[in-house]
């Protein structure tokens, strides 16, 4: 059976999570690329290439002038060149407004692809079919777009969104067990910003949320999916929520330590990792300054490390990482500011605290031999 997520707004589409869903791609493929569409652009990663082939050849079947663009595995493809590489494609094959790009691979094919899909003729449909978990629950709904400049991550982008979502829950089965674990992260991150049932399935059944085909999982990745819609569809350019609620910058949630710590191992480390870390020392510095009580506080140590993910880092970094929060481009001004929650799922934001305060936060996230 496949679930069918609504993301509403003013350009809405549907979020579609079920098992073999590729195999059925092309029954509801059409109508997400729109009826106009006679030429499609898959991009799609190295690792991908025999499953983008396979849809390319459907395509060309059913009458599509289909085109496969392979493009780098992971952050590499999030460069200028790959995106002139593809424009380069669309422009000599003659796509224009009516045609359509399919994304086939990971987060970062999805923001490439959407970028490539923002940029065309300012704008062409694109249709994600995202392959990782994180890419399901977080990269492919909500239409953020981006590439990578020597300056840092995601500073060329745009708001594009898609046409629609397909989840092939299949497709966890070959994903490297480091992978899934790493984009459980964002679903914990969902369980704390906003629905805490996630957290309970998790603690219930912790290896179930790990292994591909089960329905612990599936149900967590609709429910991090639904939490990331009703986010979106409230603030879809980041421009701030309702009654104090920060909108869809709660969706940084662990993301400001996170981004520090990838940097400092030069994105070498798994962005889940790291988010996990931002999330455990958000909540010691909502515990530190009084507004996030011991019990949550000391569940996410607990969450994370049921699922795998860790909880301490290396001392004797502090300095640099807190260089490089302050140039992460979530923090406004001078000013660094932290998602952080006032109870569970009630999240805040907490702007400039005291120094004595972030490096007392970070002090508990210190591994001790
Ligand atoms: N990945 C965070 C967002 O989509 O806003």
């Amino acid at each position: 059976m496949t679930t069918r997520l609504h993301v509403g707004g003013a350009s809405p589409y549907d979020v579609l999570v079920g098992h073999d869903l590729l195999g059925g791609l092309l029954d509801g493929l059409p109508g997400m690329l729109g009826e106009g569409a006679q030429r499609v652009a898959v991009i799609h990663p190295v690792a991908m290439a025999a499953r983008a082939t396979a849809l390319r050849d459907s395509l060309l079947e059913r009458g599509y002038d289909a085109h496969a663009l392979e493009v780098p595995d992971g952050e590499g493809a999030k460069d200028v060149a790959v995106a002139a590489f593809c424009w380069d494609v669309l422009g000599r094959a003659g796509f224009t407004r009516s045609d359509a790009v399919v994304t086939l691979g990971g987060g970062a094919t999805t923001d490439l692809g959407g970028f490539v899909a923002a940029t065309w003729l300012r704008g062409v449909r694109v249709v994600h079919v995202p392959t990782t978990l994180l890419a399901m629950v977080d990269a492919a709904v909500g239409g953020k777009t981006g590439i990578n400049t020597a300056a840092g991550k995601n500073l060329v982008g745009s708001f594009h969104e898609p046409a629609g979502v397909v989840c092939d829950l299949d497709t966890l089965e070959t994903l490297p067990r480091n992978e899934l674990i790493s984009g459980l992260a964002e679903v914990v991150k969902c369980g704390f910003i906003a629905d805490p049932r996630i957290l309970e399935l998790v603690e219930a059944d912790p290896d179930g949320a790990r292994t591909p085909g089960s329905a612990v999982l599936r149900e967590l990745v609709e429910r991090a999916i639904q939490v990331k819609i009703d986010v979106v569809v409230d603030d879809l350019t980041e421009t701030g929520g309702r009654d104090g609620h920060p909108g869809r910058e709660a969706l940084n949630y662990g993301h400001t330590l996170g981004h520090a710590v990838e940097r400092l191992e030069s994105y070498r480390f798994r962005h889940g990792a790291a988010v996990a870390l931002g999330m455990r020392y958000v909540a010691e510095l909502a515990r530190l300054t009084g507004r996030l009580d011991d019990e949550t506080a000391d569940r996410h140590t607990r969450v994370l490390e049921l699922v795998g993910l860790p909880t301490t880092y290396r001392g004797g970094v502090w300095e640099e990482l807190h260089a490089a929060m302050k140039v992460d481009k979530k923090s406004r001004g001078s000013t660094l500011r932290f998602v952080v929650l006032d109870g569970l799922a009630r999240p805040g934001v907490l702007a400039g605290p005291d120094e004595a305060v972030l490096q007392t936060a970070y002090d508990v996230l210190v591994e001790h031999p």
